[in-house]
């Protein structure tokens, strides 16, 4: 690890300087995340070296060096203004994970749009409610997308440019702009905006566990911490390959599928295609993948097809491993070590945090199952849940919290301070997450605040429960989550996707029930198993509990508009 250095020696009088110092940032002066993501690197000498290699479900390629990335941007940037978009106006970039989205993305900062980035699966009321909170007056969108655009548009004054990068020859209404992004004159130059630390850049609307979805405000000071952790979690290198499956409708695939690797000047892939195992392993195979980012859900789904499709394919490419999103189960950590011959590293943030705040470092000694340690500069603790002073006994549960004030943090949510306020406590900002923090500081999820299951005055979390079913041979997926009880006030129910060539059953019930008793506690143990064919899940793979629990105890689901249902 001698060229990122490691956790020890970056721990003391560790200082976001270090960071500025490198990006040539000096404080109070201007910082543009589509400026740093390319002109920067192309004057670094880096404008011939490719940024992008795209692949889409047919298996199209395009390549996109960095030089690409900034004319094609300038070309967007400028042409938003042409078109009428101002600075700090909200700009929705709502498209499949195509070039388009990902350049658009860094010229809409070029301009000093805030981008809202949403995903393309959205239907018009998840598009309306993003759109209408955020009072947003541009749409980049793809032809496919125009009628669910158009649907609600009449109920959205302030939106007044609908931009068409793949129009052809669609018969276009008021309103709707074409734009072709790579034929025509090229843009060698356009006077970027002069952002500084403090001005908006990006708007992710995240839909929480309760309530409406709100808008969480970056800023282009972001990128001190984006750029770094990068670097230092996911041990980005001047050569590397690297792939992030995140769609930029969710903050993992910008802060970490745009922003975090073009910074670095690191050669990107991107596959414009949903889930499939076989599929994975060529694309990683055919361009030579170094660094993947992953998720839990993606790799749970790998293990259920087994070592055998992954001893297929020549992996050796791959040199670091990395998941986000949801715990990642010990066996899914000692699956990858016998599939891949190295370990995911599993990484804890939010859209609040904007970055990684807590990690297993390289070259730290992976713990199966735990979350790591907080990056250096991020002051982490577990708080008592009533007092909401820091805990100090190892292994005590409590609410996972951060000191504010590193770079990417959220400036607040749009429209809503009361929620952002709702968010401190005694200095503290509250995740909503449960850890324990072991002797050596290693960080242990729990489950999320409205996650943990009350039986009779006991705290379970769902994530031991889960991890534990995984290691049944018949259980690929799980959920677990409380169910109502007379006497127990609470007691855990669990959600079960059986393996293929596997079968529901009463033995198969009473079998798993009492696996779970042995291995971990008679509370623990779920009172009830319903087998299901899948589990409920937010696009970007997270298991939705609340749904689950609130069908037990028969309220209302509230906002599902991220649910994956196709
Ligand atoms: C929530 C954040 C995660 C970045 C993308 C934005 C859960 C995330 C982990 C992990 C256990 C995790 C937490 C967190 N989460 N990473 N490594 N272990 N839980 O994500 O949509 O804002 O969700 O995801 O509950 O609060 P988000």
């Amino acid at each position: 690890m001698s060229h990122i250095g490691s956790y020890e020696s970056r721990l003391p009088n560790f200082n976001w300087a270090i960071s500025e110092e490198e990006l040539g940032y000096t404080p109070g002066g201007k910082i543009n995340i589509g400026w740093y993501c390319t002109d920067r690197i192309c004057e670094m000498g880096k404008a011939q070296k490719k940024a992008l290699i795209w692949e889409d479900y047919q298996g199209n390629t395009k390549t996109y060096t960095f030089d690409d990335l900034r004319v094609y941007s300038n070309k967007v940037a400028q042409f938003m203004l042409k078109t009428g978009s101002q600075p700090g106006q909200r700009i929705c970039l709502f498209m499949d994970r195509i070039p388009e989205l990902y350049i658009s993305f860094l010229g809409v900062l070029k301009m000093g749009g805030i981008v809202q980035p949403l995903f393309s699966a959205f239907r018009d009321e998840s598009l309306f409610t993003r759109l209408n909170n955020a009072g947003t007056t541009a749409i980049i969108t793809q032809k496919k997308l125009l009628p669910v655009v158009r649907k609600i548009r009449d109920q959205l004054p302030e939106l007044k440019y609908v931009i068409v990068p793949d129009a052809g020859d669609a018969a276009l209404r008021e309103g709707e702009i074409p734009f072709v992004m790579e034929e025509g004159p090229r843009v060698e130059r356009f006077d970027v905006y002069p952002s500084t630390a403090e001005t908006p850049s990006v708007l992710h609307y995240t839909s929480g566990t309760t309530g409406q979805p709100k808008g969480a405000q970056h800023v282009h000071y972001s990128l001190i911490a984006q750029y770094l952790t990068t670097k230092w979690v996911l041990d980005l290198r001047e050569d590397d390959i690297y792939w992030c499956n995140a769609d930029p409708g969710w903050v993992t695939g910008t802060s970490y599928g745009i922003i975090g690797p073009w910074s670095n000047g690191v050669t990107q892939f991107v596959l414009d295609s949903g889930f499939n195992a076989e599929r994975w392993y060529s694309v990683m195979a055919k361009h030579r993948v170094t660094v993947w980012y992953s998720a839990p859900t993606a790799i749970r789904l790998l293990m259920k097809e087994g070592i055998e499709l992954v001893r297929k394919h020549d992996l050796s490419s791959l040199r670091h491993l990395a998941s986000v999103g949801e715990p990642l189960n010990a066996e899914a950590v000692i699956w990858s070590q016998e599939a891949f011959g190295k370990p995911f590293h599993d990484t804890y943030w939010q859209t609040e945090t904007g970055c990684i705040v807590v990690s297993n470092y390289p070259g730290m000694p992976v713990k199966p199952g735990s979350m790591g340690k907080p990056f250096p500069g991020i002051t982490a603790a577990v708080l008592d849940v009533k007092t909401h002073e820091p805990i100090t006994v190892p292994g005590k549960v409590g609410l996972i919290a951060l000191k504010p004030g590193w770079p990417s943090m959220i400036r607040g949510y749009w429209n809503n301070a009361k929620g952002y306020a709702n968010k401190f406590r005694n200095g503290w900002y509250l995740t909503g997450d449960r850890s324990s923090i072991d002797k050596e500081g290693y960080f242990w999820f729990v489950g999320r605040d409205d996650d943990v299951i009350n039986t009779g005055g006991h705290l379970v979390g769902p994530f031991e429960i889960e991890s534990a079913l995984l290691e049944h041979p018949a259980v690929a997926e799980s959920a677990a989550v409380a169910k109502p009880d007379r006497v127990n006030m609470e007691v855990v129910k669990a959600f079960i996707a059986l393996k293929p060539g596997f079968e529901p059953s009463d033995d198969l019930d009473l079998e798993i029930m009492n696996f779970i008793r042995k291995k971990l506690s008679p509370l623990a143990m779920p009172q009830e198993i319903e087998f299901v064919k899948s589990l409920p899940k937010t696009r970007s793979g997270k298991i939705m509990r609340r749904v689950l629990r609130a069908q037990e105890f028969g309220e209302p689901i509230g906002d599902i508009s991220t649910l994956e249902n196709d």
